[in-house]
């Protein structure tokens, strides 16, 4: 597996310093509020994790499956709600949380449907942001950090559902009838 890196763009370090100082900024912002972190899987699995061990303060958590991608690089566009949260959602502050806001639609899709339930608040939080390939208009509340229009994997991050237990972010190559092929394409 290791032979297919193509770059790591961040390291177990840098992902572990961004994660911690999110996290105490969450807390400060829900010291003493009612908080229900909903993790999107399967991407945002590991980021979440992370996230909420490191904020001290007492939370909700409950998980959300969407799906969009089909064993390809490319969003199909369509998000489909394949599972709801189980906890009560109305007039409670949510925490959404993700891997990647990529085009926005996975985001967009999931706030509309849990804006139906009427929260309270609504914040979205990920892990990377790749502004130039948004096509709907939606922002992340918080991110990490931005990348370019590059497909990544690790961290959760996968490709046709694998690499998400790497605990890095990187850019890979493969060969496919004998040509090098590389996600960092813009190489
Ligand atoms: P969006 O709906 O286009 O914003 O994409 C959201 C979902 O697409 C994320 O939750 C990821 O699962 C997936 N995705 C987008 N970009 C990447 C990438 O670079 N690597 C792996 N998955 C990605
Ligand atoms: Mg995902």
């Amino acid at each position: 597996m290791n032979d297919k890196i193509e770059e790591i763009l961040f390291s177990i370090e840098e992902i572990s310093k961004k994660v911690k100082a999110l996290a105490n900024e969450l807390s400060q912002k829900y010291k003493d509020e009612d908080l229900l972190v909903i993790c999107l899987l399967r991407g945002g699995f590991m980021f979440a994790t992370d996230l909420v061990k490191e904020m001290d303060i007492n939370i909700e958590m409950d998980f959300m499956t969407t799906s969009s991608y089909h064993d390809a690089t490319e969003s199909s566009g369509h998000v489909e709600i394949v599972q709801m949260p189980r906890a009560k959602l109305k007039d409670r502050n949510i925490l959404i949380v993700d891997d990647i806001i990529d085009s926005g639609n996975t985001i967009l899709e999931v706030k509309k449907h849990i804006l139906i339930k009427e929260p309270k608040s609504v914040e979205i939080a990920v892990l990377l942001n790749k502004p130039e390939r948004r096509v709907v208009d939606i922002e992340p509340d918080y991110f990490c950090f931005e990348v370019p229009d590059v497909f990544v994997v690790g961290y959760g991050l996968d490709y046709k559902n694998f690499y998400r237990n790497k605990p890095y972010i990187f850019t890979f190559r493969w060969e496919e009838k004998n040509e090098i092929r590389c996600t960092n394409f813009k190489k």
